[in-house]
């Protein structure tokens, strides 16, 4: 039993993290797409069918039993495509829109994510099911899962600028929770709560990895192997390392 874990780059091993912590081990590919980085900057029509293609093609040669889509971006737009086309279990991302409503005490509370992200009218069905009595805030940004690629490759990173205009914006200033609704955002928690340590910062990471373990136990979980594989520029080893994965021998 061997499961998929997919992004367009670094977001995913904040799952890889995630899960890592819960069933240590656990066989997976992780695959980032980072030769088609940044996703959110990019129209759905061209990222409908190269999702399509680049899963396709990595079910095909890793035969998982199970893809985790650890990438907002990826799962609003491909996950119901997906789930027509491969009889396999699909886990995607949403914001955690739950848990920022559950902390909030203003009632009013901010979604970060990428611009493709926050466009998608799903957004609307998870404040509606969520978040009904509260005032919900959103930004789109093309610069936080740049941001968060240069920290994990050893950048010092601001993300002031990035951030600033969902708190500036007509009502802002009553937010105190905030929704991640990237992958890539996990890495940047650190300099989230750096700079607005007064707000409750929700990552998307854990409640992927309970999602998955919960769709993937009944199939039996098996340990090792673990690889990651990019259809861009590899990350160097050592970086991988922490998350238990090694470079594949084949690239992608
Ligand atoms: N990690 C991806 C997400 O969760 C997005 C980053 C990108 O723009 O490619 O939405």
């Amino acid at each position: 039993m061997a499961i998929l874990v997919f992004d367009s780059g670094i977001g995913g091993l904040g799952v890889v993290t995630a899960l890592n912590g819960l069933a240590p081990g656990l066989a997976l590919t992780y695959l980032a797409d980072n030769g088609f980085f940044p996703y959110g900057e990019k129209p759905d029509d061209i990222l409908l069918p190269h999702i399509l293609r680049v899963i396709g093609q990595a079910i095909e040669r890793e035969k998982p039993e199970a893809v985790v889509i650890a990438c907002n971006t990826a799962s609003t737009i491909a996950l119901g495509a997906l789930r027509a086309a491969y009889p396999l279990p699909f886990i995607g991302c949403v914001p955690p829109i739950k848990p920022a409503a559950a902390a909030s005490r203003s009632r009013s509370i901010g979604v970060l994510a990428t611009k493709a992200t926050v466009r998608r009218p799903y957004l609307n069905g998870l404040v509606e099911k969520f978040a009904p009595d509260c005032t919900v805030l959103t930004l789109g940004t093309p610069d936080l899962a740049e941001l968060a690629e240069q920290k994990f490759r050893g950048a010092a990173v601001d993300v002031s600028a990035a951030v600033a205009p969902l708190f500036t914006q007509p009502g802002g200033e009553q937010i105190d929770a905030v929704a991640l609704g990237c992958t890539h955002y996990s890495f940047l928690l650190e300099e989230f709560l750096a700079l607005r340590p007064d707000i409750s910062w929700h990552d998307p990471a854990m409640p992927v990895a309970k999602q998955t373990l919960k769709i993937i136990e009944p199939l039996g979980l098996s340990p090792a192997p673990r690889t990651a594989r990019f259809t861009g520029a590899a990350i160097a080893p050592a970086l991988l390392s922490p998350f238990g994965l090694q470079p594949a021998v084949n690239p992608a």
